[in-house]
């Protein structure tokens, strides 16, 4: 099963978001083999967003969560508040979170340790500056994010732990990585989840994100060792995504047929 999260990050007013779900529902009619399909719309459209996915073959995720269940802490959105507009996911750790508002690891860290314990299933996002992958440093970065969000955390059972491989360099550059740097890394990724704590099979999921669009999404997701996308700019685009989304849909078709 693959997965398709949409991050609309700091876009959209409400009635914009409202259509956008609008267009993604249209999109998504006579497809036959779905993918797991995350929105995450700001925090300011949840509500209208949750009224419009109710029932249907799409979750819902917040771009942030916690790092706890309620409590006095200006400016952020509780995991409890996040439960209450319905939402099932909840992206952590995020490039821009780590570098535009220096959210340290251990930060991440307590925000995945309040995810863990709630009904939300966390995204994990890792990735390496451009730097850090010139002096061939990238596998060490990305082991060191992961170490440090997962410190002392206990996946509970049932539960799948989701990481988004998403290198900042690929970020909104409209140059994403190769499918073959991604694979690389997920298998890096997969080989410490399961060595470390025994996460296999539909308990872990690594996705890739940077730079997806409409046409390249294929390449990526025909791949068995890349278990879906995060997608930034082209979920915003109603098209690009739909094409994404219709790209899931026939690598999961052509997979039930082998
Ligand atoms: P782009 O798809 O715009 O590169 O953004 C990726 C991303 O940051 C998704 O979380």
């Amino acid at each position: 099963m693959k997965y398709i999260v949409g991050n609309w990050k700091m876009n959209l007013s409400v009635r914009e978001s409202v259509a956008l779900v609008r267009g993604v529902l249209r999109s998504i009619q006579g497809c036959e083999q779905l993918p797991h399909i995350v929105l995450c719309p700001s925090a300011t459209a949840l509500s209208e967003a949750h009224k419009l996915l109710t029932r249907t073959h799409i979750a819902l995720g917040a771009q942030n969560a916690g790092p706890d269940r309620a409590g006095a802490m200006t400016g952020e959105i509780g995991i409890a508040q996040l439960e209450d507009v319905g939402c099932k996911y909840a992206i952590l750790g995020h490039s821009e979170r780590r570098l535009k508002f220096a959210e340290s690891d251990e930060l991440v860290r307590e925000r995945l340790s309040a995810v863990l314990a709630s009904d939300l299933t966390p995204i994990l996002c890792v990735g390496e500056p451009a730097e850090v992958r010139a002096a061939g440093k990238e596998e060490a970065y990305i082991l060191k994010q992961l170490k440090l969000a997962l410190a002392g955390q206990k996946i509970p059972k049932g539960k799948t732990l989701i990481v988004a491989y998403e290198p900042v360099w690929a970020i909104g550059s409209g140059s994403p990585a190769a499918p073959a740097q991604a694979m690389a890394m997920h298998h890096v990724i997969r080989e410490y989840l399961k060595s470390e704590f025994k996460l296999s099979g539909e308990r872990v999921a690594v996705l890739y994100g940077g730079s997806v669009d409409g046409k390249n999404a294929y390449q990526f997701l025909r791949e068995p060792e890349i278990d879906g996308l995060l997608v930034g700019g082209a979920s915003l685009k109603i098209e690009a995504f739909g094409q994404i989304l219709d790209s899931a849909c026939e690598v999961m078709q052509a997979q039930l047929s082998v």
